[in-house]
């Protein structure tokens, strides 16, 4: 643990140098974020806006002492219900068009391949998706809810907060991953936390210092033109 190690604070980054910059992280070090730190970052995330201004998420932080006897819970909730608790929306249209297929087969083939896991080992596959519950090692992390009379409109608008969210960490010198995975087991993380049964979780937030010796944190991933005229080929 290199927490007490103090860095100078990162230089300021333009909108366009955190979204550069910012990219999903996957390993982490073990060396705590300050509490402070992320709540600063939380709230100044809700500035975002949002459809009649409903600001319609809500947000947890989970660290410290609590985080190691969370992880310990997700152990043990995982080995008894592999196959995910009720689901607040799927994770995917079904069927997916030809060039969403595409790029989320690249997605795969990109992420596995600096891994080191063939694709076609599904027993491998999901011992490392299982690191998703933990956090992928992070120090830190956020839970994002949202009431259940959401219509996809707040989802939008939380899916902006979220994205406010990873721009500011990177201004902060932070790693993260999104994690929607975590609305797989919504009801452990809501009984784990005491967050009231009318809200749903939608998605976690990995947060921390990224481990350089991780391949899988060098990867960049591909994006499409979106003013490409054939985008669904
Ligand atoms: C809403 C959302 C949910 C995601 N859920 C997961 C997840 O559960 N696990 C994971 O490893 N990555 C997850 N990701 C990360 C995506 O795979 C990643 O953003 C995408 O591959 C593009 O890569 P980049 O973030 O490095 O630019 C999620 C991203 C978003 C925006």
């Amino acid at each position: 643990m290199d927490g007490a190690v103090t860095k100078a604070p990162p230089a300021p980054l333009s909108v366009a140098s955190a979204l550069e910059r910012r990219v999903s992280v996957r390993a982490f070090l073990d060396r705590p974020v300050p509490r402070e730190i992320i709540e600063r970052i939380v709230r100044q995330a809700a500035r975002a806006p949002s459809g009649g201004n409903l600001q319609p998420w809500h947000v947890r932080i989970i660290d410290g002492s609590d985080m190691a006897a969370f992880k310990a819970l997700m152990d043990q909730r995982i080995r008894e219900a592999p196959d995910s608790e009720p689901m607040p929306a799927p994770f995917y249209p079904d069927p997916l068009t030809s060039a969403q297929l595409r790029r989320r087969q690249r997605n795969g083939e990109i992420l596995y391949a600096a891994l080191g896991i063939d694709r076609t080992d599904m027993a491998a596959r999901r011992a490392w998706n299982a690191l998703n519950f933990r956090f992928f090692g992070a120090p830190s992390g956020v839970f994002l809810f949202l009431d259940r009379n959401a219509t996809p409109f707040q989802w939008l608008d939380l899916g902006i907060y979220l994205q406010s969210l990873l721009l500011l960490l990177a201004e902060n010198g932070l790693e993260a991953c999104p994690q929607a995975d975590w609305a797989m087991y919504g009801e452990t993380v809501s009984g784990a936390l005491g967050v009231d049964q009318a809200l749903m979780l939608v998605c976690g937030v990995a947060i921390g210092h990224a481990d350089p010796a991780h391949p899988e944190n060098h990867i960049r991933t591909e994006r499409d033109d979106p003013l490409a005229q054939e985008r669904n080929g």
